[in-house]
């Protein structure tokens, strides 16, 4: 049985103590970092770009799973690989040529990831599911954190999950929005890989411990 990934989100960091927070995540059982890039155009939000996620990888011991939350995010895939990007997914609302765009990702030496706003349906990836390595199923309308978590994910989890298995891919699913030691276990028993956790982690009293105990969650899917 394969282990599910955690990936806390920055995005819900205290910025003034950013390296702290970025040593807390380094010296916890977290496996990414999932750094959340917004433009104030794709999402009602803006963050940061390149210049933080090269900062934040001169410290960090673990990979970046960049989320670019940004319209024409072709323009700048390789620029987030330079700064340091392992992941680096595109919403598909704002690619029209995804199939394009993922292989753009992968020629970088990156890993291509495809996130699906709460709306779009998960066969809308059916013929280019093999390619993907990784695809995020927005749990919240995408732009901030400490949403909270829609349930119509669950089915839409395990819709994903037999056409992953149907395709013999070896996609990852990732689930962002809303996760906590609350729906953890329900979303690892529907298929997915990795758990993104910004507020539920940040917020917590201990975030070590928190991440800990969504780590620890045996509900893998069973393959
Ligand atoms: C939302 C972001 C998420 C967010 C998750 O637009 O993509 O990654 O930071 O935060 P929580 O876990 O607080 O919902
Ligand atoms: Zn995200």
């Amino acid at each position: 049985m394969k282990k599910h990934l955690i990936a806390p989100s920055i995005l819900a960091a205290d910025f003034a103590q950013l390296a702290n927070e970025i040593e807390m995540v380094n010296g916890s059982e977290a496996d990414w970092f999932h750094l959340d890039v917004m433009d104030g155009r794709f999402v009602p939000n803006i963050t940061f770009g390149q210049f933080i996620v090269e900062a934040i990888g001169r410290l960090a011991k673990k990979p970046l799973d960049v989320h670019l939350m940004i319209v024409e995010p072709e323009k700048y895939i390789e620029s987030f690989r330079k700064a340091g990007a392992d992941v680096i997914t595109v919403h598909a609302e704002a690619c029209p040529h995804l199939h394009r765009t993922v292989h753009q990702i992968k020629e970088t030496g990156a890993k291509a990831g495809v996130a699906l706003n709460p709306h779009t349906p998960v066969h809308l990836l059916e013929d280019l599911i093999e390619d993907i390595d990784l695809v995020c199923i927005m749990s919240v309308n995408p732009g901030f954190g400490g949403q909270k978590f829609i349930y119509q994910t669950l089915p839409k989890v395990r819709k994903l999950k037999e056409m992953i298995i149907a395709a013999n891919a070896p996609t990852l699913i990732e689930i962002d929005g809303g996760v906590g030691l609350h729906n953890a276990e329900s979303l690892l028993q529907a298929g997915a890989d990795v758990l993104v956790a910004g507020s539920s982690v940040f917020s917590a009293q201990d975030p070590v411990a928190t991440i800990r105990a969504l780590k620890a969650f045996e509900a893998s899917f069973d393959y």
